[in-house]
């Protein structure tokens, strides 16, 4: 499994966190940076996420900045991408489970390491589950291809 990472100067601290717990447990990652605080725009680092998860060159992402809102908009522009932002483990969980979302949001101004990480493990651990859920999806791709040419 390789996981990309992306983040903008707000959530740079938990980024570099998030990879090195992920790396001390054997997890490969991809970081597209940012690379350090200085102010940064974070639709640029969604993008550089969400173009490798679409294109197949990672299994999955994290993106984080300072709520894990903004960057989760940015990703969800790029056609197949299912971006969501989770601050607790149940929606992680569900966010998988039900929504299949191949890239997990966070804020470092919202959330803990602690919990960062307990979001991070739930998310990965969870498998989707098809079945109902899988027609929903369906139609939010019919929309991304209704309104690709808008
Ligand atoms: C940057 O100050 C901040 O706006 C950004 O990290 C994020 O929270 C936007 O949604």
């Amino acid at each position: 499994m390789k996981i990309a990472l992306g983040s903008d100067h707000g959530g740079y601290n938990l980024k570099e966190y998030i990879k090195d717990t992920l790396e001390q447990k054997g997890i490969r990652c991809m970081d597209f940076g940012t690379y350090s605080t200085r102010s940064v725009d974070y639709p640029d680092f969604a993008l550089k996420v969400a173009k490798s998860v679409a294109g197949g060159e990672c299994d999955q992402g994290i993106l984080c900045c300072g709520t894990g809102i903004g960057i989760s908009i940015a990703a969800n522009k790029v056609p197949g991408i299912r971006a969501a932002v989770c601050g607790d483990c149940f929606s992680a969980r569900m966010a998988r489970e039900h929504n299949n979302a191949n890239i997990l949001c966070l804020g470092e101004r919202v959330v803990g390491r602690g919990l960062a990480f307990e979001i991070v493990e739930a998310w990965l651990k969870a498998e989707f589950q098809g079945g109902r859920h899988e027609k929903r999806l369906d139609k939010i791709s019919d929309i991304e291809r209704a309104y690709s040419n808008f």
